[in-house]
């Protein structure tokens, strides 16, 4: 088994063994997951809880589970996308939710499922602009740019290797025509997925970070550490600020550090991330 096969099992399995405990508490006492008999729980509410650790809270998916607004996941019939939750693949870490869930929560976590898909920007050829980069240069060059000079695998993964700072990208050419990921790269402030959104945090001795945060509450805070791979917690207590902001992690200039055929290599290699 390869490193990073070895890391997704590993954290998929830690995951897992999180939800079985609430399924099982709640499942023996009724139908649905986690509420009194005769209610049923609300699918944003299913999903938030035993979905998004791994597919993300908007659908885009992690280093863990895949997309599921990806042009692949919209292409599943409803029953199709039903199954593949009520059965799971256990044995590559989707848990199988079946008899845990109602088939009145099934049928509605599916309906949100949609509703995630059509809400994620996704590819229109028809109306997407063209990025003003051409896309035939070198899939290769593009691939190793993307894992050194360029930057993105420091917060990014495809395949699964690189970081977790920014979303997965390994089907970002089937969610995204050319010019929106060129926009993606050169305008990331315009519109930040609210799975990675940043904050401004001045320790009690005055260091000062700005880093993806979750766990936001009135008590304490968990930012991501500058390796992308460590979450510490902040007690609000001990800090001197901790600041929500709106702008985002990724840097807007790093098309500057490419030349003009660099460029054309990584755009043809985001592109065609299919
Ligand atoms: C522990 C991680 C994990 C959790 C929790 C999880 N999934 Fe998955 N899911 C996966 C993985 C991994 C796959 C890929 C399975 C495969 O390759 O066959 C997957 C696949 C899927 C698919 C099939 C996608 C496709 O394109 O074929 C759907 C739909 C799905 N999950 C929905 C859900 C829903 C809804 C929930 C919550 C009720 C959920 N998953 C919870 C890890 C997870
Ligand atoms: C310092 C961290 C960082 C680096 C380096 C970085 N990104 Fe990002 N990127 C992010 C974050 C965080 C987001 C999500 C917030 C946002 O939309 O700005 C993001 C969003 C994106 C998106 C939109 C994804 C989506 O699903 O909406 C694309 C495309 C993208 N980055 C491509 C790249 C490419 C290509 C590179 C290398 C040239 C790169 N990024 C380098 C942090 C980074």
């Amino acid at each position: 088994m390869v490193k990073s096969e070895f890391m997704r099992s590993s954290l998929a399995a830690f995951v897992i063994a999180l939800l079985a405990v609430s399924i099982q508490g709640s499942a023996q006492d009724q139908g649905g997951i986690g509420v009194t008999p005769g209610e049923i729980m609300e699918p944003e509410l299913i999903y938030g809880q035993y979905c998004a650790a791994c597919h993300g809270s908007t659908g885009k998916g992690s280093i863990i589970g895949p997309s599921l607004v990806s042009m692949q996941a919209k292409a599943l019939s409803d029953a199709d996308l039903q199954n593949a939750i009520a059965e799971g693949s256990p044995e590559v870490g989707m848990p199988m939710f079946g008899r845990g869930l109602t088939r009145g929560e099934l049928t509605r976590l599916v309906q949100f499922v949609r509703s995630l898909q059509s809400n994620a920007r996704v590819k229109n050829p028809r109306t997407d602009a063209k990025a003003p980069i051409s896309t035939d240069g070198n899939v290769i060059a593009g691939e190793l740019l993307f894992f050194s000079k360029a930057r993105c695998s420091q917060c990014h993964s495809v395949f699964d290797a690189g970081g977790i700072t920014g979303p997965d990208l390994t089907h970002i050419g089937s969610r995204y025509g050319s010019g929106q990921i060129y926009e993606a790269i050169t305008k990331p402030d315009k519109d930040v997925d609210r799975d990675f959104r940043s904050m401004n945090l001045t320790t009690a001795d005055g260091t000062q970070l700005f880093a993806r945060f979750r766990f936001d509450n009135k008590n304490s805070v968990q930012l991501l550490d500058k390796s992308g791979t460590l979450w510490t917690t902040y007690f609000k207590d001990d800090v001197q600020s901790a600041d929500r902001s709106r702008d985002s992690l990724m840097p807007g200039d790093l098309l500057d550090a490419l030349s003009e055929d660099e460029r054309k290599d990584l755009m043809t290699f985001l592109t065609g991330l299919n």
